[in-house]
């Protein structure tokens, strides 16, 4: 064949495809979520999502301090609450000795240059497993904004650095920004889940803190899956109203989205690859089906090539191993 142009001519050899590679993941791309539990010595795996777990405090920090030594800069952090701790505001929420606000303390203290964000939403500790007030059913907004006010200045008080709303109400970035710089936290960002849809794909996360609704579903706020032009909505609101970073969630089934944000936004974007997608790669795994190393490694890489400039995954350590750092 007279062929002027050959692509294959940049794929011969592993030295000419790694010349060429447009796309390299490094362990300060990761943000990392923790699940932390009451206890002492205590870590229990998840079952939906095999070799990743929940632990206390103490041992929260060993691999906080484990992270940092491999080069990963943030972390993002979940409590699970206790039943009898919860209620319909989640007042659990603004205890100054929460378990939230003493892991925020305690991995401060002594990892005091990693970023520490906090989820801000009220779901692990609603009695309906909601992510704001229930009243009639109806999920209220403007009274949950006021009290993910008042957990971001408690988290901001504690030594949080970024505070990351997870909720989907309306004006909730606006109300956090007035509140953390009314009480002088003008240094703390907020990483806001501006792009947050009503997936299927946290399953396995609502397991690991017993928090999946008691009632009905959250299609009320987080965003219908079928639609695109929402997202820009959410995205340019959030930055108007001083988001720092935004961020795209789910990740793999939503990558459009991703490179939508990426064109339109300001801000750095961050992708959630959710626990369901951690479940799928490693239940495919465990059947022999796929190929687990090089599906976290093609995973992770395909959401930084759509936009992403900061992921949070499950698979963090993994990657960073497979990569040789
Ligand atoms: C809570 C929250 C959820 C996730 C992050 N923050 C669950 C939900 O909205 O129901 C999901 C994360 C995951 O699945 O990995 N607001």
């Amino acid at each position: 064949m007279n062929l002027v142009k050959r692509p294959r001519r940049l794929r011969t050899n592993d030295a000419i495809r790694s010349l060429v590679q447009e796309t390299i993941l490094t362990p300060s791309d990761f943000l990392v979520p923790l699940f932390i539990i009451e206890g002492i010595g205590t870590m229990k795996e998840i079952p939906s999502m095999p070799n990743y777990y929940k632990k206390s405090l103490d041992l929260t920090i060993q691999e906080v301090r484990e992270l940092w030594a491999m080069g990963i800069k943030s972390i993002l952090l979940f409590v699970q609450v206790p039943d009898k701790l919860k209620d319909n505001y989640g007042k659990e929420a603004l205890n100054k000795n929460g378990l939230m606000q003493r892991s925020i303390r305690s991995i401060k203290e002594a990892v005091p240059e990693m970023i520490i964000m906090t989820d801000v939403a009220l779901d692990p500790y609603s009695s309906y497993g909601h992510d704001g007030i229930v009243e009639n059913g109806q999920i209220l907004n403007d009274a949950t904004v006021d009290i993910l006010t008042e957990m971001s200045i408690s988290h901001a008080q504690s030594g949080a650095d970024f505070l990351a709303p997870s909720d989907m109400m309306d004006g909730r970035i606006m109300g956090i920004r007035k509140g953390l710089d009314q009480n002088g936290f003008t240094n703390n960002g907020i990483m806001s889940y501006s792009a947050k849809y009503a997936s299927s794909f946290y399953g396995p996360f609502r397991d690991a803190l017993d928090s999946s609704p008691g009632f009905g579903d959250k299609k009320t706020y987080q965003m219908n899956p079928a639609n695109s032009l929402e997202a820009i909505k959410e995205i340019v609101l959030d930055i108007e109203e001083g988001a720092d970073m935004i961020m795209v969630k789910p990740g793999m089934p939503y990558l459009d989205i991703v490179k939508g944000a990426k064109e339109i936004s300001e801000v750095p974007v961050a992708v959630y690859q959710v626990s369901g997608e951690y479940a799928i790669i490693k239940a495919g795994a465990e059947k022999g089906w796929i190929d687990e190393n090089a599906a976290i490694i093609e995973s992770l890489t395909s959401i930084k090539r759509a936009g992403a400039d900061v992921i949070a995954t499950y698979f963090a350590k993994e990657a960073i191993k497979l990569f040789g750092y």
